[in-house]
């Protein structure tokens, strides 16, 4: 029997390590509960099989063999399919609504938050309990459909919520959140694929691998300070890691004059560091400030062409509100 349910995931953002996270250096990524994804799985009717709405991109799509052709529609199938391959169900006949307020393709986890949120859904509807590890491994799935070679840490945060110290292949490792900190997270308000800057970071090092190394090595260096200044709370130190590690991105040409250009903005304005977060080349920069600089940097970042700034804090899952 299908009885109606909701799953809910978050986005995330990656404080440091990203790219290379993929290549085996550790990274720090936390939840980010200010964007989500709500589905929302009802029963259908006797023979009417899986159906999906989304209403913010204004598509509707039924499960079909020829429906996976279209990418969108397989984003919002394949989910379900892994899923109900897992629990050894038969398409059911319920219709799933899918609502997101996190932006595709920039550096938010969209996909890992869009395919916990489905199978959530379906899950509850369908009374079947899916423990966080098993369920980390079908999104995992859906990752590697969609992004080529993904370290998993996209799935790793979104599924258990929580601040992660990631190791790709290694067992979920949380931290403790000494003292709260905040932090803009500015939409670039350009797309861009994170297969793709994977892949040329993979062609960079294939091509330099003396240099892309060492690159690397400092990702590791800066992941393992900042880890450790969370978590003994001196969180003024991050503003400066955040720029090394920035630089280092840049370095590894997933930047863009448009990602650099709002992280000087930022730090003119009064914020401690910046840096692009995710696969790059567009998507989000986070930005460390205090509360009290927040309103003046955000403004700084719309006047420089930001599409969108979220201020956010960043705590324990279980912390006081700032
Ligand atoms: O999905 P995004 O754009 O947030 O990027 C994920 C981070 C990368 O390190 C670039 C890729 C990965 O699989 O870890």
């Amino acid at each position: 029997m299908i009885v109606s349910a909701r799953g809910t995931a978050p986005g995330k953002i990656i404080l440091f390590g990203e790219h290379a996270v993929v290549h085996g250096i550790p990274a720090i990524a936390v939840p980010l509960s200010a964007v989500q994804v709500t589905v929302d799985a009802k029963p259908a009717s006797p023979g009417a099989g899986l159906t999906i709405h989304a209403p913010d991109v204004g598509e509707t799509v039924r499960a079909t063999v020829n429906a996976y052709d279209n990418p969108l529609y397989d984003a919002l199938l394949y989910p379900a399919q892994i899923v109900l391959r897992a629990l050894e169900r038969p398409t059911p006949d319920v219709t799933l609504t899918v609502r997101s307020t996190i932006p595709i393709a920039s550096g938010l986890g969209s996909g890992a938050a869009l395919a916990t949120a489905i199978m959530r859904a379906l899950s509850a509807a369908l009374r079947c309990d899916v423990p966080p590890e098993r369920l980390n491994s079908l999104v995992y799935e859906v990752e590697k459909r969609h992004h080529g070679t993904p370290s998993g840490i996209d799935n790793t945060v979104i599924v258990y919520e929580e601040p992660v110290y990631f190791v790709r292949d290694e067992p979920l490792e949380t931290f403790c959140i000494g003292q709260p900190f905040m932090l803009l997270v500015v939409d670039s308000g350009v797309p861009s694929p994170t297969k793709v800057t994977v892949g040329d970071v993979g062609r960079l090092l294939a091509q330099d691998r003396f240099m892309v190394e060492a690159l690397f090595k400092g990702v590791g260096d800066i992941v393992k300070q900042a880890r450790s200044a969370i978590e003994a709370g001196t969180v003024e130190v991050l503003g400066t890691l955040m720029q090394a590690n920035h630089a280092i991105l840049q370095q590894l040409t997933v930047s863009s004059p448009l990602l650099d250009r709002l992280c000087a903005a930022a730090e003119e304005a009064g914020a401690a560091g910046a840096k692009l977060s995710g696969g790059g080349r567009g998507g989000n920069i986070i930005a460390l400030v205090t509360p009290e600089q927040a309103a003046a940097v955000a403004e700084a970042l719309t006047a420089a062409g930001a599409a969108r700034v979220i201020q956010t804090t960043v705590q324990a899952p279980s912390g006081d509100e700032w």
